[in-house]
């Protein structure tokens, strides 16, 4: 198999179906493709990840989502797309990117692992954001933690 590319697309061309598997809400996914960059792992001319991140102020972005196709993860194309996002956020002006994970889960090593640190909680904020509850690992999602890398 070879190494996947990256490619920035245009919003309305992103791959809902992946971006589902971060943020299962298609109404919060559509309003920040609105004014978000996305861009593609692609391999072999398939899409097999993606992420998107948008402008939050003049000098904070926020990574908005990051997925990779669920039977090809834990194969590194993550962490591309994230020290991709981390680099086109540096290209865009931020000095800072900033992202909202759940409180548990390998998504919060993985983060830790490029350098993001949290630094807040907002308690209760997926039981407000979702109409349906969110389980992983057989564990509800309540809170939301904010996770920061100076850049
Ligand atoms: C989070 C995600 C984007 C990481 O992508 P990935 O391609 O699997 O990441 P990598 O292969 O670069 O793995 C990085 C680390 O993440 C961890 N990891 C990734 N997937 C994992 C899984 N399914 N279970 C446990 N750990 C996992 C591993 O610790 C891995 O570290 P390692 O190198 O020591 O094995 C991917 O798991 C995903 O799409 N998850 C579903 C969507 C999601 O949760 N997005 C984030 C929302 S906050």
């Amino acid at each position: 198999m070879t190494s996947p590319t990256l490619h920035e697309i245009p919003s309305e061309q992103a791959p809902m179906a992946l971006l589902l598997e971060a943020d299962p809400s298609t109404a919060l996914i559509a309003g920040y493709l609105q004014d978000g960059h996305c861009v593609v792992a692609r391999q072999s001319d398939v899409t097999v990840g993606a992420y998107v991140i948008k402008a939050l102020a003049a000098n904070t972005w926020e990574l908005m989502n990051i997925a990779v196709a669920p039977e090809l993860q834990g194969q590194g194309i993550g962490a591309l797309l994230l020290h991709h996002a981390i680099d086109q956020a540096r290209q865009l002006g931020a000095k800072r990117l900033e992202l909202g994970t759940g409180s548990f889960g390998h998504q919060l090593t993985f983060y830790q692992r490029a350098g993001f640190r949290v630094v807040a909680v907002e308690p209760d904020y997926f039981l407000q954001h979702y109409p349906e509850p969110l389980f992983e690992n057989g564990l509800q999602h309540r809170d939301r933690l904010r996770l920061a890398l100076e850049l």
